[in-house]
């Protein structure tokens, strides 16, 4: 659960993994937040989807979400659970390897980008290879817990008896 570093002004020019056809990547907007918040909580729970509603408290909005006819398969966010932040995100399991995450990763790297920032941390990182590969982004010493040291977990394993 390390937090990594991502170079803005050096993003790769091209995506290592090209987006599958028919699936398109956009800035979220406020009608969208009560399709998109329960379908992240359903997917990946209740944490995330309480950094969606965050994510979705401003205009524009810290979200993008993938399509694949007509659905939502994938989101992404930034800067909520701290400024300068990615994440959290995730994809739909059956649409893995199609590029998506990589995509979504790219839009919300290149908004932080546009928004001023030079870099930006993944926040507690499960698969640094894929972020290592996408975007470069190196391991950033000490960080673990970083800034979810004080946090309660919102789906804690039942107590034992
Ligand atoms: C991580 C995640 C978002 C990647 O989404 P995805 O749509 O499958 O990723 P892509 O198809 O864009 O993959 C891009 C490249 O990264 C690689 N990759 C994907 N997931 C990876 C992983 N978990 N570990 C290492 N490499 C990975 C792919 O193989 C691909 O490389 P290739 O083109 O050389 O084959 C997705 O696996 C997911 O939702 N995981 C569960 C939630 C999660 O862990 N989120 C991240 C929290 S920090």
């Amino acid at each position: 659960m390390t937090d990594m570093l991502v170079r803005l002004y050096a993003l790769p020019a091209q995506p290592r993994s090209p987006l599958a056809d028919g699936i398109g990547i956009h800035r979220a907007m406020a009608p969208e937040r009560r399709l998109v918040v329960p379908w992240i909580e359903q997917t990946f729970g209740s944490g995330w989807a309480g950094e969606a509603e965050a994510a979705f408290a401003s205009t524009p909005t810290r979200m993008h979400i993938a399509v694949f006819q007509d659905r939502i398969v994938g989101f992404a966010c930034h800067d909520v659970t701290a400024l300068g932040f990615f994440g959290p995100t995730g994809v739909d399991e059956a649409m893995r390897g199609r590029g998506i995450g990589e995509a979504l990763l790219r839009e919300s790297l290149t908004a932080m980008r546009n928004a001023g920032y030079g870099y930006a941390i993944i926040g507690g990182v499960g698969p640094a290879d894929f972020y290592r590969r996408a975007v470069g982004a190196i391991e950033i010493p000490d960080s673990t817990p970083g800034i979810y040291a004080e946090m309660l977990f919102p789906d804690p394993l039942p107590a034992e008896h």
